[in-house]
């Protein structure tokens, strides 16, 4: 398989006033096109900050990050945005879908980014939003919908500007068993049937087994898994 994501020597540090923390050093990191990866490892081990630099989010103190052979660690800010809005797609915990805003606009919303008709913008919202098997709920804001739902209405959102890339920070972290079921068979099919790179953060071994694999991250650098052992 080609390799989409290729890190090297990554660093990441933040500086609040004298004190520097260093959040990540010296991760290399290859993941394939078409990957399944979970990152797990300890609160405040570094995952989030892994998954944003990954998604073009926030950018590396020292080290390289190319997708899709992009060096993205040296893009601008504009530059940047414009790369993750047609390469990427963001699933969070608690799902960030707007309040006021039906489930159809909350995933055309992307696309307000694009050269699309409004026709066409709605017309591909309808389609993610099929493929998460909320047809029927287009018209819903999120208040009239369960976590599960605005989890999946967050998937379509993330899947309507077909990017190859998903990362997803805990998306099953607030959800009941059978919802984070059906939010992994939901991944796991985008994956399997769409061709989609998901990078998945999760503290919860179950959602781990539904990816091809599971990276260890400990203070801020990839370890071996037996080391857990
Ligand atoms: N903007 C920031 N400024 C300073 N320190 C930060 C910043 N963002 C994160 N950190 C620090 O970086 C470390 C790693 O944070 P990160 O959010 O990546 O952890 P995590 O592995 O995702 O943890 P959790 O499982 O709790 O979500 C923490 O010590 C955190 O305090
Ligand atoms: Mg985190």
């Amino acid at each position: 398989m080609a390799t989409l994501i290729d890190i090297q020597n990554l660093a990441k540090s933040y500086t609040r006033g004298k004190q520097k923390v260093e959040v990540l050093h010296h991760v290399d990191l290859t993941i394939a096109e078409g990957d399944f990866l979970a990152l797990m490892g300890p609160s405040g081990s570094g995952k989030t900050t892994l998954l944003n630099l990954i998604g073009g989010l926030d950018a590396p103190s020292a080290g390289s990050i190319s997708v899709g052979g992009q060096r993205i660690d040296q893009l601008g800010g504009g530059a940047l945005a414009k790369w993750r809005a047609s390469n990427v797609g963001f699933i969070f915990q608690f799902y960030n879908l707007m309040p006021m805003l039906s489930a159809q606009r909350n995933v055309e919303l992307p696309l307000l980014l694009t050269k699309l008709s409004a026709a066409q913008r709605k017309k591909n919202a309808s389609i993610a939003l099929q493929l998460v098997g909320l047809a029927d709920r287009a018209s819903h804001k999120p208040s009239e919908l369960s976590g599960g739902q605005q989890q999946r209405v967050a998937i379509a959102r993330a899947i309507v500007s077909d990017p190859a890339l998903l990362v997803c920070d805990e998306p099953t972290g607030d959800l009941d068993r059978q919802s984070a079921e059906d939010v992994l068979g939901l991944l796991q099919q985008l994956n399997r049937d769409h061709g989609k790179t998901i990078v998945m953060v999760t503290h919860d071994p179950k959602a781990a087994e539904y990816a091809s694999h599971t990276l260890h991250l400990d203070k801020g650098a990839l370890v071996e898994q037996g080391a857990f052992a």
